[in-house]
């Protein structure tokens, strides 16, 4: 038999909705966050975090931005209920920010919890029960009036301990937990019921939190939910309706946007995306999703190094090195094609003009990323990479002759070794092979003089140990230098192509020189830098004539 057997399951029961109007909306604003890491994240952890790495993902995410933050599930949990008391005590919640903790809608775990929450000055109690079919028959084994009825008494708890509390300011929240999977009507019925007894106004909300708690449809078919649930929820003017999405099949970001479009107003997620089996919701995507459309996300993300080696000292997970915007790898091009587009782009890119750069949807550097890593060279890369990399890093702008050049040798270096070439073994293949090695050739002294159609040289060279008086004449000083030196070394020579540009300061030349000489009928390439133009334009012929004269000795 096979088990690989799709006839075991069943489509999804689509909404049959006809007033749809998500499809069209736009998000403009960033929703109220509220981070879930040290509770639905924590739970979800092979090694739940130690009391440091709570408090050291805690100072992270305050120093995020993130206004409202879930810290555990203090009546489950002595380490939370002991977390929760270390941020009353030792005044550890900024005054703009509200702590929420989640509690189960029984009484003992309610009260459990407003110990824990005693001496807060605000917090949100977040109360949540099961309402799905899987849940009421086979987990529960309740009907529909037995999981309302859950769900209103957990509420009434939850208003009457907080009485007791006078001096906290306390906001409630209900989760029909699994609420994706649960008959919208039935849905509505219940966060009705708990509606009913907690009496929201529209300048005392409460929020309805709506967990897609098993990812188990399309994002549009969320989005449906949730909008049918806004339009037919009551005293929608008096909630706060938050969206709690998981990622089974992908898509918990997805739905979660849609669920902004469809009129939700806050989202619950985690940090990178931990949290049950394939996770919650990613705060940090959704945020630079918003970030990356001239939106302000209303958290600040600017190190993303940061963010990556806190979530993963705490979580034990490594960062995908493709995770959306802070993978090693997102803003990297190997591809010879996309480093030429991304060269150029960068090369046009204003100070303050939109951003407008092929294959970077955004600036690495807004994340803290510098352009270093843009760029990485192995076999697949081209022209454009090795280019990129020789400006970045060594001031040099190849002209496109040599860049051919060059990106040939670095491409034969990456299939050989069969590995990506660092920028410092492009810069060794590039010096050995164009500047020379030990006993090249140098100019030391020179003298021109013209006349109206000739240029005369006279020059002295050295390799270091012999010293040579050269001679020579043409119709310009670099032709007058060729001749002297076709001269002095016997062999025709010939300038194929040359350019040259100054050098930033706080180099120790001025100038680089790029020749493409023709000796003996073969064409050679040297690059020299030097304190004058003339100068480098001479030393990189005399870095051609010593490649001639090498291969002229190999061919004996
Ligand atoms: O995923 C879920 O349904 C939850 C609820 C408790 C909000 O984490
Ligand atoms: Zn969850």
């Amino acid at each position: 038999m096979n088990t690989f057997d799709h006839q075991k399951y069943r489509p999804f029961p689509v909404l049959a909705k006809t007033d749809r109007r998500w499809p069209s909306q736009q998000i403009t604003k960033a929703p109220i966050w509220c981070a879930v890491d040290l509770r639905d994240g924590n739970q979800a952890l092979i090694e739940p975090m130690s009391v440091k790495q709570k408090q050291r993902m805690w100072a992270l995410l305050v120093k995020l931005g993130f206004k409202e933050i879930e810290i555990g599930f203090p009546s489950a949990s002595q380490e939370d209920f002991d977390f929760c008391r270390w941020l009353i005590e030792e005044n550890q919640i900024p005054e703009d920010v509200t702590i929420q903790v989640l509690v189960q809608a029984r009484d003992a775990l309610i009260e459990r919890t407003y110990e824990a929450l005693r001496g807060a000055k605000k917090a949100i109690v977040h109360v949540y029960n099961s309402t799905s079919p899987v849940q009421r028959d086979k987990v529960f084994n309740l009907d529909k009036q037995g999981i309302i009825d859950i769900a209103q008494k957990g509420a009434a708890k939850v208003a009457s301990e907080a009485n007791k509390q006078p001096a906290t300011k306390f906001r409630f929240q209900y989760s029909p937990e699994s609420f994706s999977s649960t008959e919208i009507e039935f849905a509505i019925d219940v966060c009705n019921a708990v509606i009913g007894v907690w009496k929201p106004t529209p300048e005392n909300p409460c929020i309805i939190n709506l967990p897609a708690t098993v990812e188990c449809a399309s994002p549009n078919v969320f989005a449906d939910q949730v909008e049918a649930f806004c339009d037919q929820v009551n005293q929608r003017d008096s909630l706060i309706v938050s969206l709690h999405t998981h990622n089974d099949r992908g898509c918990a970001i997805a739905a979660a946007e849609l669920g902004l479009m469809a009129g939700a107003d806050r989202i619950e997620g985690t940090l990178m995306g931990n949290g049950e089996r394939t996770g919650n919701m990613d705060n940090v995507t959704m945020a630079m999703n918003l970030y990356s459309q001239g939106i302000d996300p209303k958290l600040d993300l600017s190190n993303a190094d940061e963010i990556t080696r806190v979530v993963s000292e705490c979580t034990q997970i490594a960062t995908h090195p493709r995770h959306p915007w802070l993978g090693e790898l997102v803003y990297t091009a190997f591809s010879g094609s996309h480093q030429d587009a991304i060269k150029k782009c960068l090369g046009q890119q204003q100070e303050g003009a939109p951003w407008d750069v092929a294959y970077l949807p955004i600036d690495p550097k807004d994340l803290g990323r510098d352009y270093q890593s843009v760029i990485r060279v192995n076999s697949q890369s081209g022209k454009g990479g090795v280019a990129y990399i020789l400006e970045q890093d060594f001031g040099l702008q190849l002209p496109r002759w040599m860049q051919i050049e060059a990106s040939r040798l670095v491409q034969s270096h990456a299939e050989k070794n069969k590995s990506e070439v660092s920028s410092q073994e492009i810069w060794n293949i590039i010096q050995t092979t164009f500047m020379g090695g030990q006993n090249v050739s140098k100019l030391k002294a020179y003298q021109v003089d013209k006349n109206d159609t000739l240029e005369r040289v006279s020059a002295t060279i050295s390799d270091g140990e012999q010293v040579h008086d050269i001679n020579g004449q043409g119709d310009g000083t670099l032709a007058a230098f060729c001749d002297a030196l076709s001269i002095q070394t016997g062999m025709p020579l010939e300038i194929t192509h040359y350019d040259q540009h100054a050098l930033s300061e706080g180099s120790d030349a001025s100038a680089v020189a790029y020749v493409q000489l023709k000796a003996n009928g073969t064409r050679y390439c040297g690059i020299a830098k030097d304190h004058d133009v003339l100068s480098a334009n001479v030393n990189a012929i005399l870095v051609c004539i010593q490649q001639a004269k090498r291969a002229a000795q190999s061919a004996v």
